[in-house]
């Protein structure tokens, strides 16, 4: 079993990665080869609208074309038994290179049918995991649920059953003395650091744990 996670965040060792590896811990528990990728390693562009996914009896039908650093990730993900994404809420939604990445992982399987069909050709688990500022009641005021929910949907028509988990109110900076930030209390992330955030991680590991049972012994459809 592989369990692949991709880390939509410049920074390789925080909110987002630090979730991100307690959920491949939780699925490596039972036994699953895990691989984190980090997308801003990689040179890449968003979808370029080539359309050669979607030519008729073409060589690239229901595959991206495009030849850059994101192609041997995208090769990865039909080897994978689940497929968890992570990713920094930036300006409301998805940072930049997530979405240019989501971008080229569904178009190509998506098909311009109606309904929509997927090609994946295989159900697998997959979630979505979000860092952000704001509060969870926040969240909500400012309709990132919106996006949230629409991620979740299109991993659960394009690969299988999805999750979504929120860790909200996390510490953005090593050193608030250092930055000039009076939005949010300081003193109150580095308490929540301390006494929420390791129990997002806890979700986070339970998490890994039900997606490699459900790509191993109970799958959910
Ligand atoms: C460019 C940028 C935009 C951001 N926009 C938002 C935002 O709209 N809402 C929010 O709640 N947090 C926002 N944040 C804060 C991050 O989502 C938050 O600090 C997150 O946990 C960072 O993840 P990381 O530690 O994995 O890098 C933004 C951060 C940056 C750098």
């Amino acid at each position: 079993m592989k369990v692949l996670a991709i880390n939509g965040s410049p920074r390789k060792k925080w909110n987002t990665a630090m979730l991100l590896e307690n959920a491949l811990e939780g699925a490596a528990s039972l036994g699953a080869e895990t691989e984190l990728i980090h997308l801003y390693d990689l040179t890449y562009t968003g979808c370029t609208s080539c359309f050669a996914c979607k030519v008729k009896d073409g060589k690239s039908y229901g595959k991206c074309a495009v030849n850059d650093g994101l192609a041997p990730v995208l090769e990865k993900i039909p080897e994978a038994d689940a497929l968890i994404l992570g990713s920094p809420i930036y300006f409301g939604t998805v940072s930049g290179q997530m979405r240019c990445f989501m971008e080229r992982l569904f178009f190509p399987y998506r098909t311009y049918t109606k309904p929509p069909r997927s090609l994946f050709g295989k159900k697998i688990p997959t979630a979505f995991i979000y860092t952000m500022n704001v509060s969870e009641k926040q969240m909500k005021e400012y309709n990132y649920t919106v996006h949230t929910a629409q991620n979740e949907s299109l991993l659960n028509h394009t690969f299988g059953h999805s999750e979504t988990l929120c860790s909200y109110e996390t510490l953005q900076f090593p050193d608030y003395s250092k930055v000039i930030f009076s939005y949010f209390n300081p003193e109150k992330r580095k308490e929540r650091r301390k006494t929420v955030f390791p129990k997002d991680c806890e979700k986070a590991f339970d998490l890994g744990v039900r997606m490699g049972k459900a790509s191993l012994f109970e799958p959910y459809e």
